[in-house]
C-alpha cells in the first residue's frame, strides 16, 4: 500500500522515559520536543504530506501545575525556536483544539505560527493544543445547533459530510496511519471522529526515542496491511 498522506502521532511517554533515568518528569518533556523537532524534520523528508501530534490534551491540564506550566513553557518555546525553520522548510502549521481558555500569549503565539505559515505548501503541521475528540464534537454539535437555530441550515443538511465542516479539522484529510508509543494501546480522546478508519500502530519505545527510524519502521507496518473502508479488497469481490 502506498504511504501515508496523514500521520498522526500521541506522543507517550516522556514521564517513564524520565523516570527510567532518575530525572523529572520535566526533562523527559524536554526530550519529547527533540523527538518532535526529528520527526516533523524526517516526515517532510520522506514527503509526508500531513503531521498531526498531541502535544497537550483537554484531560492534561490535571497534572500538578507545574507540569501544566512546564508544557505550556515548552510549546512557547518551540514555537519561538522552531517557527522560523518551520517555515523556511515551507511547512504550514495548524492548530486544533479548544482556544478560548489558552492564556492570551499562548493564543498569539499560536495565531503568529499560523498566519506566517498559512502559504506553505511542503508538509502541514497540525498541533493538537488544550484538544479533546469530545471537546471538538461537542463544539461543532453547538456551532451546528447555532445555525440551525438561526435558520442557516436545515435539519435534513445534516449529514457527516456536513457534520464534519463544523470540526476542527475541517478541509483536513483524516490520518491514514496513528502511532501512540509507549506501548500504550489506546486513542485517549484522540481524533475520534476523524480515525474512524485509520490503522493504529503500537510502538513499545517511549516518545523521546522516537527518530526517523521509528517513523519508517511504523510507516512499514502501515503498508503491510489491509484497508477496507468496510467494504471488501478488490480480489475478493468475486469470491
Ligand atoms: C505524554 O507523556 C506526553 C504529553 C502529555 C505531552 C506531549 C508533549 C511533548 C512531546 C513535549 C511538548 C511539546 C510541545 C510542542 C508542547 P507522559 O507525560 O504522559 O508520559 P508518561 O505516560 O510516561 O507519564
Amino acid at each position: 500500500m502506498a504511504k501515508p498522506t496523514h500521520i498522526a502521532i500521541i506522543m507517550d511517554g516522556n514521564g517513564r522515559w524520565a523516570k527510567a533515568r532518575g530525572l523529572p518528569r520535566a526533562a523527559g518533556h524536554r526530550a519529547g520536543v527533540e523527538a518532535l523537532r526529528k520527526t516533523v524534520r524526517a516526515a517532510g523528508d520522506m514527503r509526508i504530506s500531513w503531521l498531526t501530534v498531541y502535544a497537550f490534551s483537554s484531560e492534561n491540564w490535571a497534572r500538578p501545575k507545574a507540569e501544566v506550566s512546564d508544557l505550556m513553557g515548552l510549546l512557547k518555546l518551540f514555537i519561538r525556536r522552531d517557527l522560523a525553520e518551520l517555515h523556511q522548510s515551507g511547512v504550514k502549521v495548524l492548530v486544533i483544539g479548544d482556544r478560548e481558555n489558552l492564556a492570551s500569549d499562548i493564543k498569539v503565539l499560536l495565531e503568529e505560527a499560523e498566519s506566517l505559515t498559512k502559504a506553505n505548501t511542503n508538509m502541514n503541521l497540525v498541533i493538537a493544543f488544550n484538544y479533546g475528540a469530545r471537546d471538538e464534537i461537542a463544539r461543532a454539535a453547538r456551532k451546528l445547533a447555532r445555525a440551525a437555530g438561526e435558520g442557516r441550515i436545515s435539519l435534513e443538511e445534516v449529514t457527516p459530510d456536513v457534520f464534519e465542516t463544523y470540526l476542527d479539522t475541517a478541509a483536513m484529510p483524516d490520518p491514514d496511519l496513528v502511532i501512540r508509543t509507549s506501548g500504550e494501546q489506546r486513542l485517549s480522546n484522540f481524533l475520534l471522529w476523524q480515525a474512524a478508519y485509520s490503522e493504529l500502530v503500537f510502538m513499545p519505545c517511549y516518545w523521546p526515542d522516537f527518530d526517523q527510524r521509528k517513523l519508517a519502521e511504523a510507516i512499514d507496518i502501515y503498508s503491510a496491511r489491509d484497508r477496507r473502508f468496510g467494504g471488501v479488497a478488490p480480489q475478493d469481490v468475486a469470491l
